[in-house]
């Protein structure tokens, strides 16, 4: 019998793994706020689109053997309810978001040796509920292990799945680049190549260097030359491209800069390192989302 997901959160992430899930054989239910009809993921290699069961409140949701949380970090908390109803004894929960300790966010529903953690690499962006704009690459790492194994059956083909030997090192890898990428687009309201200014590459730079301490204190064993290497490589991809973080400025929506660079500052004051750049980043990210916030409570 086909293994039953739901997705939770249909956006850039949840959309892209659905659809290759439901291609795959899974059988795929989608929890969202906004409805559609049919879910249609516009990829390099063609089209995918499938009409699947769309809920829209928690009460119809009934347990199933795979969760798929897509939702932004800063959004968890508001789909507990879904949490709650789709969690049976057996259920995995897949925390697809970016940042680290992924377990902690859903501990209210599921225990932690029911999380797969996952680090996704994707370029998509949600153009309507329902559509998904998939520009290049698409997969996500997760600890080696049985889940590992068992999810790559759900989500099948083309190497969606990866698993890692050390996962902190890959999370705390990605949340080295998404410190300084995102919130340095998001501030500057530029795409990445701003980063190839030598002001903003220094800031850059410093900015991953606190992470990789930080990382290092929490017992994940980055390379020391990561920050170098990094900016190398966001300087080699196309100048127009975006972060998720600049997007969600550019539409006014809430920003997730408490799970990226707030978890670098919090993190770092638990084991007593500094992070003076990424403290005084992190306000002026913090009120351009709380404006976002205030705006979307104001109306149109
Ligand atoms: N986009 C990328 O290319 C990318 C790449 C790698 C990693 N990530 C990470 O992956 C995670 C997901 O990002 P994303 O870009 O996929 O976000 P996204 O496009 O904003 O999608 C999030 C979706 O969750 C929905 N949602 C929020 N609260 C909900 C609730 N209570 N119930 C049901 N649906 C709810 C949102 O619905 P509404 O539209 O109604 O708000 C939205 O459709 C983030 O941690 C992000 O940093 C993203």
């Amino acid at each position: 019998m086909a293994q039953r997901l739901a997705v939770v959160g249909v956006g850039a992430v949840g959309g892209f793994f659905a659809a290759r899930a439901a291609a795959g054989g899974t059988d795929v239910r989608l929890c969202v706020r906004r409805p559609f009809d049919e879910l249609v993921v516009r990829s390099p290699d063609g089209v995918y689109r499938a009409e699947l069961p769309v809920l829209t409140d928690p009460e119809q949701a009934e347990p199933v053997d795979w969760v798929l949380l897509a939702t932004k970090t800063q959004q968890t908390p508001t789909a507990m309810p879904w949490l709650r109803r789709l969690v049976g004894p057996r259920t995995v929960v897949v925390v697809a978001q970016n940042g680290v300790r992924h377990a902690e966010r859903v501990a209210d529903a599921v225990s932690a040796d029911r999380v797969v953690p996952a680090v996704v690499y994707v370029n998509a962006e949600p153009v309507a509920p329902g559509v998904v704009e998939h520009r290049n690459y698409g997969f996500m790492q997760v600890p080696a292990g049985v889940l590992a194994d068992r999810l790559a059956v759900v989500l099948p083909g083309g190497g969606l799945v990866r698993s890692v030997d050390d996962f902190a090192v890959a999370a705390w890898t990605k949340l080295t680049a998404n410190t300084a990428a995102n919130s340095l687009t998001a501030l500057t309201g530029r795409r990445l190549e701003v980063l190839r200014r030598d002001d903003i590459g220094r800031l850059a730079v410093a900015m991953m260097r606190e992470t990789v301490a930080v990382a290092h204190a929490a017992g994940a064993a980055v390379p020391d030359d990561l920050p170098e290497s990094t900016i190398d490589r966001l300087r080699d991809q196309p100048g127009d491209a975006g972060t998720s973080m600049l997007y969600d400025r550019l539409a006014g929506r809430p920003l997730e800069h408490e799970a990226l660079i707030g978890a670098v500052v919090r993190i770092g004051a638990q084991y007593a390192v500094p992070t003076p750049v990424s403290a005084h980043i992190l306000p002026m990210l913090a009120a351009i989302s709380d404006a976002a916030i205030s705006d979307a409570a104001a109306g149109p």
